[in-house]
């Protein structure tokens, strides 16, 4: 599988969860370039250890839902650990599934985010169907990942990442209306996109 050898592997997992990581990429700030509201409904993609799907499930209340997804069964034992140890809110579920292939109901969710795992994802044209799939109408989906101008560490090797500005393209050329990519924390950007046009697919006549 092209990008196998990008995904983070189970035993790197302690590197989501570094206490130094909210210095450089806190979740407030990442949280405060979402459209998060009360009751909404997100898909947390490539959620790893839950380091955003938490925090995520608090801003939601507990009238709103988080559907935390990853490739690997490992990483969502290590989020449930995480979930049984602290006082994290009930209104998040594990799901094992792949970007291209959720397995969440189609129009379910209203926020489709996927932060630092782009780069590791082998088959963006099916992922994007994949979130245009899930999403409803007007919901969005936010893309965080490294950005490609600062040194590392932290974060994946400078060649495995993709320039914000060919993130943003990429989404304009399916179809999706994205805002100029924004910095976020020290080694971060973001992309936030909605599907174009008001309605997602036209009636069947
Ligand atoms: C670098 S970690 C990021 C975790 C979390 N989003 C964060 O920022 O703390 C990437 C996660 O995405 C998952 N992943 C990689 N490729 C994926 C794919 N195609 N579909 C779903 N999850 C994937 C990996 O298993 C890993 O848990």
């Amino acid at each position: 599988m092209e990008n196998a050898d990008r995904v983070m592997s189970v035993a790197e997992a302690h590197r989501l969860d570094k206490p130094e990581r909210l210095q450089w990429l806190p979740p407030d700030l990442v949280l405060s370039l979402l459209p998060l509201r009360a009751g909404i409904t997100v898909a947390d993609v490539g959620t790893g250890t839950g380091y955003f799907a938490i925090p995520i499930a608090r801003a939601i209340s507990c009238d709103g839902k988080v559907f935390a997804v990853d490739l690997q069964r490992e990483m969502l034992s290590l989020l449930a650990n995480k979930l049984i140890a602290t006082d994290a809110p009930s209104n998040i579920s594990l799901v094992q599934g792949s970007a291209d292939a959720t397995s969440l109901d189609s129009e379910s969710c209203d926020l489709a985010f996927l932060a630092n795992v782009w780069h590791e994802v082998p088959d963006h044209a099916g992922a994007l169907r994949e979130m245009n799939r899930i999403l409803k109408a007007g919901g969005s989906l936010a893309i965080l990942d490294w950005r490609t101008d600062v040194e590392h560490p932290p974060g994946p090797p400078l060649e495995h990442r993709i320039h914000a500005g060919e993130v943003r393209r990429y989404l304009v050329s399916h179809d999706w209306s994205c805002d100029p990519p924004t910095p976020v924390g020290r080694y971060s950007y973001i992309v936030l996109c909605r599907r174009a046009g008001t309605f997602k697919r036209p009636p069947v006549a």
